[in-house]
């Protein structure tokens, strides 16, 4: 023990390291020109900026997704526990422990609650024991899906769905999971509901949160770092604690109206 904490341990706790990648939608669309970040085992990291600015497509590059929409990354890497997973399918990278929760909250609203927690628990196939454990697990912690547990998904309300979206994630197993504007179009109770539960959900199982937000306020008060995108570039990077004391940055990555 006390010989590796002498080591340099900075790599080892690095989970994920994006460097300098450039995405293309259809050929041609240039989303995203030069975005590098790390996320930190264990770590929240925030990524902020407007409309357009870049964030969904660099967490679509980083879980596989890209694909899907067209985009293709033609500069850079992604290393997730120092290995390229550029170009691997999402879903194999979901198996290895990243999960992206979309943005608008996807949830199958023809389904049950509990049906969509299901479809993410499938991921590892457990016995049948632990599979209720594991939604009970989930249950724990977010008490509302529990109530809704046989109700259609599609008739629960926007903070439901969003905290459906992110247990369904949970029952992956991942050790990052990559969160889509989870405050978006819901009321400020509901988020700061769900951003408690996203820092306790850091600090007691150890996940890591890389976090595509416009609302940076609210991200860097959760968060330890923070990336601003401004057209498909990091224009401003540092500590959450140093960057909330910032009055100018509502007006220059934001919109004065944010
Ligand atoms: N499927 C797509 N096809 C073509 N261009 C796209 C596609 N999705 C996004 N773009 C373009 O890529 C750029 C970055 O969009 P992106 O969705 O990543 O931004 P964002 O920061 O997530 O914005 P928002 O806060 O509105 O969600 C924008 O110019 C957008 O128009
Ligand atoms: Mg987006």
């Amino acid at each position: 023990m006390t010989l590796q904490s002498e080591l340099p341990v900075v790599a080892d706790r690095r989970l994920l390291d994006v460097s300098g990648i450039e995405v293309v939608y259809g050929g041609a669309i240039l989303a995203v020109a030069d975005v590098s970040l790390t996320v930190g085992q264990g770590e929240i990291v925030a990524l902020l900026g407007a409309n357009g600015a870049g964030k969904s497509t660099v967490l679509k590059a980083i879980s596989g997704l890209a694909a899907a929409d067209r985009a293709t990354v033609r500069q850079g890497h992604v290393r997730f526990d120092g290995q390229d997973i550029l170009g691997t399918a999402a879903n194999r990278l979901t198996k290895r422990g990243i999960v992206h929760v979309l943005e608008g909250r996807r949830v199958f609203s023809h389904l049950t609650v509990e049906e969509n927690l299901l479809s993410g628990a499938f991921l590892h196939k457990p016995a049948r024991g632990e599979l209720l454990r594991q939604l009970d697990d989930i249950y724990a912690w977010f008490p509302r899906l529990k109530d809704k547990r046989r109700t259609l998904a599609g008739l629960t309300s926007g903070g439901e769905q969003q905290m459906l979206a992110i247990g369904r994630a949970l029952l992956t197993q991942p050790r990052l999971v990559l969160l889509d504007e989870p405050s978006m179009g819901l009321a400020p109770t509901i988020v700061q509901e769900i951003f408690r539960i996203i820092v306790r959900l850091n600090r007691e199982k150890g996940v890591a949160f890389l976090l595509a937000e416009q609302n940076a306020a609210l991200s860097l008060a959760h968060a330890s770092r923070a990336y601003f995108l401004e057209s498909g570039r990091v224009a401003l990077e540092g500590k959450a604690e140093d960057l909330a004391q910032r009055d100018d940055l509502h007006h220059i990555y934001l919109g004065s109206g944010a």
